[in-house]
């Protein structure tokens, strides 16, 4: 059983990319399960039903959240009517949504955990406590449990898959849009990345148009971003799981741009 995970969706250029290779992708790897990270689908900021429909319709089984979940308005009025987009468990109680859901594919089930880390972005709930809480719950389940780890630092991403190492089949990093070369398998069986990447413009800061980054960082005063134009590149991993086990048996890091072209 193979997941395909797909790092942050930045704006059209990452969704067109996804579009353009996702079905390569899905020939190639013959994925059991698909999920992406949707947090920047829509122009960097947030996700629309639209497009989250797009993402549904093209073959993802789920989408994974961040930060960014409610930067555009119309999130709460449909996500907690979509089963299949999770956003970070560890908001405080009360946020529309929810942290964990599931695919079932044929004799498989997934559990898909997305939580949100505390080192460089908000204060949010204990996301070490809440993954005890939603792997207790999902284990019931399965054993074949996924976690999107969507933070910045990459010691706090470390530390929770260490945490986790053994009752969850991988942790993998989103958030700084860019790819680590770390993956590996945890000694009790736990697969991990530090970071997955994105999907988007190569030639931007972070996936951003790169003037206005730069001139924030010259001048210190406050500028609004948009999505870079230009080559983009696609940022995956897959990993393989032994059924039996839940534990993860491969991970192979998916980079697709300029100068790592696709092979079939
Ligand atoms: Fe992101
Ligand atoms: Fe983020």
């Amino acid at each position: 059983m193979k997941l395909l995970f797909i790092g942050d969706i930045m704006g059209a250029p990452g969704r067109e990319i996804v579009k353009q290779y996702l079905p390569l992708l899905k020939r190639k790897y013959q994925p059991t399960f698909i999920v992406a990270n949707g947090e920047n689908a829509a122009h960097g900021r947030g996700i629309t039903e639209k497009i989250a429909k797009e993402l549904f319709d093209s073959g993802v089984h789920a989408i994974t959240l961040g930060n960014h979940t409610w930067d555009q308005r119309e999130i709460f009025d449909f996500l907690d009517d979509e089963p299949r987009m999770i956003r970070p468990a560890n908001f405080p109680e009360g946020a529309p949504g929810k942290g964990i859901t599931y695919i079932k594919q044929g004799e498989g089930e997934l559990a898909v955990i997305n939580l949100q880390g505390r080192t460089f972005l908000p204060p949010l709930d204990c996301p070490f406590q809440k993954a005890d809480e939603l792997v207790e719950q999902a284990r019931k389940r399965t054993k074949l449990i996924f976690v999107d780890f969507h933070a910045e630092a990459t010691s706090e991403k470390q530390a929770l898959a260490w945490y986790l190492d053994g009752r969850v089949s991988a942790v993998v990093g989103t958030h700084t849009h860019v790819q680590t070369a770390d993956e590996r398998i945890l000694p009790q069986g736990t697969g991990f990345l530090c970071d997955v990447g994105m999907c988007g413009p190569s030639h931007g800061i972070l996936g951003m148009e790169r003037q206005a980054v730069i001139g924030k960082f010259l001048s210190q005063l406050p500028a609004r971003f948009e999505v870079a134009t230009g080559p983009a590149e696609l940022h995956a991993v897959v990993i393989t799981f032994d059924k039996s086990t839940g534990n993860a048996k491969k991970m192979e890091r998916v980079r697709i741009d300029s100068d790592h072209l696709f092979m079939e």
